[in-house]
């Protein structure tokens, strides 16, 4: 079978990744997907940088819009972050009928009602699991493994940065300034560090995770958010000589008067597995009617871990156009069922 074609935008942290992915276990790839994921087209702002790190595999170029509008690519794979050009190409590469994989949470966060529609409207596919908790496949998990359920709450630690800070604050006792520096070192942080430290990308990632568990549209503007820049090692210390961890958590729960959405950092006992959840790592709670608790970690930053999500989501893009190349039958990654309920 001829393989499925990728144009990728943007070959940074999370594309550099995504490509050093697809190229080592190509192999197994394929026998999962049923078929070949070849990326033929990247868009770069350096070319040379660009071109030294993909070589002949695949063309570089340097306008996205040319990968966009290519009738030869399959899938569009957006990685360039931000929430301007990112939702032009979008919009475009949808209208265009192409299946869109994306791990940019805060495109999705404010325009993702917008983008959902009009993929509807043509059938295609986005999908999004390395937008949320990097490698951790919660999107899967909440939308199918826990899909029997009635979704009572969610809560977690969803942004790897401020995790860090905080254990290595309270751990090696180290300034705020100190440790953001490493993280934006380690490819954790974005792109905009207060993002992470004021809580906002946790927000970002909150709402979608309450789109998927509630069936409710994307709704950011409706979240309560603060972060961690107040925050001083008196904070940390106090906790611990008190028996608490502070973790910034999001929680997102389903109350009769309508859906609650906050991220702000929260005491919890040491005891607690998620009061031991360390550096970059992510955790999510989630409470379902009929399973209970569950719980999932994992490297929620990074490269390669959120690569395996994007390369996840490429291989059910694949399976379901191989299924159905016309898209008779649209394939949502969201489907809001209430249009009604409300965030309070
Ligand atoms: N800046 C994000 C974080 C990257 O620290 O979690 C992964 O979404």
């Amino acid at each position: 079978m001829e393989p499925i074609r990728v144009g990728l935008l943007g070959l940074g942290v999370v594309g550099g990744g995504t490509f050093n992915v697809l190229a080592r276990n190509a192999e197994e790839i394929a026998r999962r997907a049923g078929r070949h994921i070849v990326v033929t087209k990247v868009s770069a702002r350096d070319l040379v940088k660009a071109k030294s790190r993909v070589g002949d595999a695949a063309q570089v170029v340097a306008d996205p819009f040319e990968i966009v509008r290519d009738p030869s690519i399959d899938i569009v794979v957006e990685l360039i972050g931000g929430d301007g050009l990112a939702r032009e190409l979008v919009l475009e590469a949808i209208a265009h009928g192409k299946h869109v994989v994306t791990a940019n949470k805060a495109l999705l966060a404010k325009h993702g009602n917008e983008i959902f529609a009009l993929a509807s409207e043509k059938g295609v596919m986005v999908m999004f699991e390395a937008a949320v908790a990097g490698g951790i496949p919660i999107i899967k998990a909440i939308r199918e493994g826990l899909t029997a359920n009635q979704i009572e709450w969610v809560a977690g630690i969803i942004n790897g940065t401020t995790n860090f800070i905080l254990s290595e604050m309270r751990a090696r006792g180290l300034p705020f300034a100190d440790v953001l520096a490493e993280a934006q070192k380690l490819g954790y942080a974005e792109a905009d560090p207060t993002f992470d430290v004021e809580g906002v990308d946790a927000a970002h990632k909150l709402t979608l995770l309450s789109a998927i568990a509630f069936g409710v549209p994307v709704q950011f503007d409706k979240a309560y958010i603060e972060g961690i820049s107040s925050l001083s090692q008196t904070d940390i210390s106090y906790a611990e000589e008190l028996g608490y961890r502070i973790k910034l958590l999001g929680v997102t729960k389903a109350r009769p008067d309508g859906i609650e959405l906050r991220v702000h950092p929260t005491l919890i006992p040491a005891k607690r597995l998620l009061a031991n959840v360390e550096g970059a790592m992510n955790a999510v709670l989630v409470q379902g009617d009929a399973v209970g608790a569950t719980l999932y970690y994992g490297k929620g930053a990074g490269e390669e871990p959120t690569a395996s999500a994007v390369v996840a989501d490429l291989v059910d893009v694949t399976r379901l156009h191989t299924a159905d190349p016309e898209h008779r039958v649209p394939h949502l990654a969201f489907q809001p069922q209430s249009m009604s309920d409300k965030p309070i």
